[in-house]
């Protein structure tokens, strides 16, 4: 793990100061996204779905093992009037706790013994956003082990247990790349 996070650390220093955006699922449909409620960027890296996330009014926690994109959401944040509460936290050795939040956010993110503590962190009618890589590596985009990317209908069949509100693994949104949000009810 130490090796994982210093090499998240030295990525993320060579970023320092460049603009972060939200992945396409989330930003293409935050007309979905309670009012209210507490929000979960998972393995944030520099939080370009926490800012959307706290930006539209919700509780935000954000999530990563790289201590350097935490301090620099925590700074972002900050500059911004935002308060998102930001943690390095090491989500597969301690997942989120059953029932805590209203919408999950995670991008470019795959544990696969993580993913049933996804849904049952999610209260009632929570909704989660999933967008990463799968099938096979094509242009050099993404990891090449298939441990890091999705099988086709992978978090279809998965979360068969919450409403599908939004998929798209057909590449016509972003090759290479699956789209989901589901809502637990
Ligand atoms: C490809 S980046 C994606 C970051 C962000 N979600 C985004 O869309 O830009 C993967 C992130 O997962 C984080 N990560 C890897 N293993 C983790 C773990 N066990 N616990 C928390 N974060 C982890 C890395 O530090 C890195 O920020």
């Amino acid at each position: 793990m130490e090796e994982l996070r210093q090499k998240w650390n030295t990525r993320y220093r060579a970023l320092a100061g460049q603009s972060v955006e939200p992945c396409q699922v989330l930003a293409s449909h935050t007309g979905l996204l309670p009012q209210t409620g507490t929000a979960l960027d998972l393995a944030c890296g520099r939080g370009g779905n926490a800012m959307l996330l706290a930006q539209q009014g919700l509780s935000t926690s954000a999530w990563d093992i790289s201590g350097v994109a935490i301090n620099e959401l925590q700074k972002r944040a900050q500059t911004a009037g935002l308060s998102i509460d930001c943690c390095i936290s090491d989500v597969s050795a301690k997942p989120p706790a059953p029932a805590l939040f209203d919408v999950i956010v995670v991008s470019y993110f795959l544990d696969r013994g993580l993913l049933n503590n996804l849904e049952h962190a999610l209260r009632p009618g929570g909704l989660l956003y999933y967008q990463t890589f799968i099938g096979e590596q094509r242009d050099g985009r993404g990891p090449r082990n298939p441990e890091f990317r999705l099988k086709y209908n992978e978090l279809l069949n998965h979360f068969s247990g919450l409403k599908l509100v939004y998929y798209d693994e057909s590449g016509q949104n972003i090759d290479g790349e699956c789209l989901y949000i589901g809502q637990k009810p």
